[in-house]
């Protein structure tokens, strides 16, 4: 089943890009050039929450182009950017919302918005985080490997152990310390699947409270339906400053958020930070129905009673296969815990006709489209426990 090709030499090389060319999509499936179709459990990594060839992007992608706006600049005023900030505002704690292209963009946003708000430097971040490859999201990522070629990063970023009181007190607030944001994801998604305890993110909240730090919630992976609730947030009954939404937000269109109280957002003039293509129309008209989408109720609730099933078979497969330590998630986003490591397992998954992706060395991690059905989650598993056998 493995039909692959030369690498494309002209692409920078960082990617290690396997597995053949893809042509074409279709619900939660893939489709090779020679017509291989796949089981997608990477979904772009959580960008094709609503799978591929969707009639709700093909419509609005098709609308937006009728007005023949792809792109107006941020000097003027254009109604889906308009239209989309006030109904993720609807949908969330937030007053306000700034549009940009990536997740990555989104947390440098959110970083400088917590400075100019706080007028503090620090920015705290936690073990297993994992927040983009820019400077400052880079600083603020707990990954090495990545980090250490391109040191020295931005200062005043300090990564604590997750669950360390004692240590994160130390970094936002004692001794002088000086930290005007703090960063975490809800359910840590690259640093191997990892829901964060809610107490935890409530003592954070009165940490951030106490000091006059912002706390960011980024649900670039986690957000926008992916654990079952709209932000993840909602289930860990703890309420943000600000929280940073990409990946599925535009339906595979480029685009990042942040959503802010008005506290926050009063401290930020014209100037202070700024976007070319963020928030433009054809992006925004097509983020606004995706959102509407996820958003439904009964989409939601799909979502759940799918994350309930897949749960209950990932569980016993950790009890019959001697290779699975353990399996940890939320919704629709899980992390196998292995006893060795995950890498080969891909590759043998792919070869069967099921994609997943690794996240950190010994997890396999899954991020279904939200639309799967239970047919489909069948057939990943009845994959997985081939290749895990
Ligand atoms: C939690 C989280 N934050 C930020 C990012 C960076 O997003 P982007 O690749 O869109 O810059 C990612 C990407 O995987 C992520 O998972």
């Amino acid at each position: 089943m493995t039909a692959t090709s030369a690498p494309a030499a002209a692409l920078l090389g960082v990617y290690a890009r396997v597995g053949p060319v893809f042509a074409g999509g279709d619900g939660a499936e893939l489709i090779a050039e020679d017509g291989t179709r796949y089981l997608d459990f990477v979904a772009g990594i959580g960008v094709n929450a609503l799978g591929y060839n969707h009639p709700v992007i093909r419509g609005a992608i098709e609308r937006a182009l009728a007005t023949g706006l792809i792109h107006v600049s941020n000097l003027y005023r254009s109604e889906p950017g308009e239209r989309l900030a006030e109904e993720l505002v609807s949908r969330s704690f937030a007053d306000q919302v700034f549009f940009c292209n990536s997740g990555a963009e989104a947390n440098e946003a959110a970083f400088k918005f917590a400075r100019k708000w706080s007028g503090k430097p620090g920015i705290v971040a936690f073990s297993g985080g994992f927040h983009g490859r820019l400077f400052a999201s880079l600083a603020a990522t707990d990954r090495p490997e990545y980090r250490r070629p391109f040191e020295p990063l931005v200062p005043g970023v300090e990564i604590v152990p997750l669950g360390d009181r004692a240590a994160t007190e130390r970094a936002v607030s004692a001794g002088g310390k000086k930290a005007g944001a703090v960063i975490i994801e809800p359910v840590q998604g690259e640093g191997g699947v990892h829901p964060v305890d809610p107490a935890w993110l409530a003592w954070l909240r009165q940490l951030c409270d106490a000091s006059g730090a912002a706390l960011i919630f980024d649900e670039v992976q986690c957000g926008l339906g992916r654990t079952g609730t709209f932000f993840a947030y909602e289930q860990m009954g703890v309420v943000p400053d600000m929280v940073t939404i990409a990946k599925p937000l535009a339906g595979g269109l480029p685009m990042g958020a942040v959503l802010l109280k008005e506290a926050i957002g009063s401290a930020l003039a014209p100037g202070d930070h700024a976007t070319t293509f963020g928030g433009g129309p054809l992006v925004a008209g097509v983020a606004l129905e995706v959102v509407r989408a996820i958003a439904a109720p009964e989409f939601l609730a799909a979502v759940r009673r799918a994350g309930e099933w897949l749960a209950t078979r990932l569980e016993r497969l950790a009890t019959c296969r001697r290779r699975v330590q353990g399996v940890r998630g939320r919704g629709l986003m899980w992390g196998i815990e292995l006893t060795e490591p995950a890498a080969p397992f891909v590759g043998s998954a792919r070869e069967r006709g099921l994609l997943v992706a690794t996240a950190g060395p010994t997890v396999l991690r899954l991020l279904p489209p939200l639309v799967v059905t239970l047919d489909e989650l069948e057939r990943g598993v009845a994959i997985l426990e081939g290749v895990l056998e």
